[in-house]
């Protein structure tokens, strides 16, 4: 999705922009540009499609750019090609060309976010004697802003809150304007967005890795708010105009755990920080060998009513979700349902009014989650986050949170972030079915004892990491890839084919073992690659049946169980052992060898992993 950086203060803007906007890489984009303003000169525009590195070698790194006060962008193509014309800044006024240059318009601005109402509002302005240079609806809002800008008292603030109460969609807003040099107005409406202050300086930004170099202390700024940067300070409105006041957040997160830390892709990194990410989430609420979530807010007597579960998310989020099901519903005996949220919130859902629903985002900022979340606040269900980045949307509105502790994820395919999202419903269902008698003290201590080894054991098998380099080298020219399982095997299927085919697009498909003969099988032929997944004892005889009626149509068969199932080897072609465990546990460890195999294979194929094509990290559209 798209990136926004701002600065205002003593040093020259340009290079602090080029730096933040190479952090927000890896949410995906496909154009960028800069305007930098010195003092009262006019504004400096300049943009370019395709990668980051083109902007700063057009730019000289930055140093081409002179000027103290600047905003930036990234864009991902939503209304109109990727160009270098809908790249932003968009002005107010008229421009050449591509819209590059010295900007003698009133207003200069950058937009993330969707205007839902653009076709109507172009309209009105073209009435009004506006051109448009782009296809973009930034320049709509941009060009309205300068509407009321001058319809007005000319007043930035003014105009702003005009505008914001005129559009309907989402925005994250940076804007400059002509006539007030020094400053920068932004706004926001469910598009993410934070302010960084620093000793007589100012960032913003669309997310926390473009600033913590500068700056960990942060405001959040709230939804229909605006707020004017000055240099070293952040000034609050609401849409009345009347002022806020914010307290400054301080970020945990250290800028070292932002870079790739020697690994050739932050996939790679990440993928190696599963144990410790998995280690301090289990530590944030596991303590003397007790769950406490008072830190999340869950009182015993509402866990004691809860009559349904709703678990809703999008993607590998949602994968987790379906681990959770299986795992709550054998330890807790509480009902679930696991929910696309692109579905959910348009299926008009009848939801149990002691029900809670539970919403599971990395980001806090995913389109469809938030609206699902917003949806079973309105009807008055309990809601409850499993988010990982603090004072995110989701975290914000839900009632209660509960943090994962994965730190920042930088590489567009999840991996810690999905594995600590695992842990946290782990331990919803373990402390579940203890206030709700289904478990006792002796076998919820059991149950986190073995919790507790599951970091040292994804470390055992990350030290086997080049045995599945190895078998993916050689599956490089697959075509079709079938995951098969059963139970929360089935589930991590979900994310083995999901992780092999966003970063490597081999097209790949999870299924269910005993639904494969009901069509899917007569897409085996001799050689298809077929991966199952076999930790759950009650049903491993079962998926190896599955497997066989796989290899006698010609399957080349890929085992992964535990350690003591050696009779898999009559089976499978190629075998991968995992360490035992509490088998509601085993998609912590299982998933790991299937990150590592969509890993090794998009890098066999030479492909871009950490930035797969026509992918974002944060999906912040519907
Ligand atoms: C896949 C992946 C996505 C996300 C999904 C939800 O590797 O990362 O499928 O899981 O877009 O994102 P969040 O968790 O930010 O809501």
């Amino acid at each position: 999705m798209c990136g926004i950086v701002g600065f205002i203060g003593k040093k020259q803007a340009a290079p602090v922009l080029l730096d933040g906007l190479a952090k927000l890489e890896y949410r995906g984009y496909d154009s960028a540009g800069l305007a930098i303003r010195n003092g009262n000169e006019l504004a400096e525009v300049v943009k370019s499609q395709g990668r980051l590195k083109i902007l700063a070698e057009k730019t000289d790194n930055g140093n081409a750019l002179v000027g103290t006060c600047g905003i930036g962008h990234t864009r991902w193509a939503t209304h109109g090609e990727p160009s270098r014309t809908n790249a932003h800044p968009h002005v107010s006024g008229n421009c050449t060309g591509t819209g590059s240059g010295q900007v003698e318009s009133e207003v200069v601005g950058v937009h993330n976010g969707i205007i839902e109402n653009f076709t109507e509002l172009r309209e009105k302005l073209l009435k009004h004697g506006y051109t448009f240079y782009s296809q973009t609806d930034t320049e709509v809002v941009i060009k309205l802003v300068d509407y009321y800008y001058k319809k007005y008292t000319h007043d930035p603030q003014e105009a702003i809150a005009k505008t914001m109460v005129r559009v309907r969609g989402s925005y994250a807003l940076c804007l400059m304007f002509k006539s007030y040099p020094g400053e920068i107005w932004v706004a926001r409406k469910d598009s993410p967005m934070i302010i960084g202050i620093a000793d007589g300086e100012t960032y913003v930004a669309s997310d926390v890795p473009a600033i913590l170099k500068y700056s960990r202390n942060v405001y959040y700024i709230g939804n229909l708010e605006m707020a004017k940067l000055t240099e070293g300070t952040a000034t609050f409105y609401n849409l009345d105009g009347d002022q806020i006041e914010k307290e400054l957040t301080e970020i945990k997160w250290n800028a070292e755990s932002a870079e790739k830390g020697g690994y050739e892709h932050f996939m790679m990194k990440e993928i190696h920080e599963q144990p410790r990410a998995v280690a301090d989430t289990i530590h944030s609420v596991i303590k003397d060998n007790k769950i406490d979530l008072s830190s999340i807010g869950l009182e015993e007597e509402q866990i004691k009513n809860i009559s349904q579960i709703y678990i809703v998310a999008c993607g590998s989020a949602y994968h987790t979700g379906v681990v959770t099901q299986y795992v709550m519903e054998d330890l807790a005996k509480i009902p679930v349902r696991v929910e696309l949220a692109s579905e959910f919130r348009y299926r008009k859902p009848l939801l149990d009014k002691n029900g809670l629903v539970i919403v599971v985002s990395q980001s806090g900022e995913t389109a469809d989650t938030l609206a699902a979340l917003r949806l079973a606040k309105d009807k008055g269900i309990k809601t409850l986050a499993i988010v990982n980045v603090v004072g995110s949307s989701i975290a914000r509105e839900a009632d209660n949170v509960f943090y994962t502790l994965a730190g920042p994820e930088i590489a567009v395919a999840t991996t810690k972030a999905y594995s600590t999202q695992l842990i946290a419903g782990y331990i919803l269902a373990m402390q579940f079915a203890l206030v709700r008698n289904e478990i006792d003290e002796d076998k919820l201590a059991q149950l986190i004892t073995e919790l507790r080894t599951i970091p040292q054991k994804i470390e055992k098998i990350l030290e086997d990491k080049e045995r599945m380099q190895w078998f993916a080298a050689k599956q490089v020219n697959a075509q079709d890839v079938f995951f098969i399982g059963r139970g929360i095997d089935y589930a991590v299927c979900l994310e083995g084919s999901l992780k092999m085919k966003e970063i490597s697009y081999v097209h790949s498909e999870a299924y269910a073992a005993g639904e494969l003969k009901h069509g899917t099988i007569s897409l085996i032929e001799d050689g298809t690659l077929v991966i199952s997944v076999l930790t759950q004892s009650s049903l491993y005889e079962k998926t190896v049946s599955n497997m066989v009626e796989c290899k006698s149509r010609g399957a080349y068969l890929m085992g992964l169980t535990t350690y003591g199932h050696y009779g898999i080897e009559d089976t499978a072609d190629f075998t991968v052992y995992i360490p035992k465990t509490d088998e509601h546990f085993a998609a912590s460890l299982s998933v790991v060898p299937l990150q590592l195999m969509g890993y090794y294979l998009s890098v066999s194929r030479g492909l871009d992993v950490d930035k797969p094509r026509n992918l974002a990290k944060s999906v912040t559209v519907e």
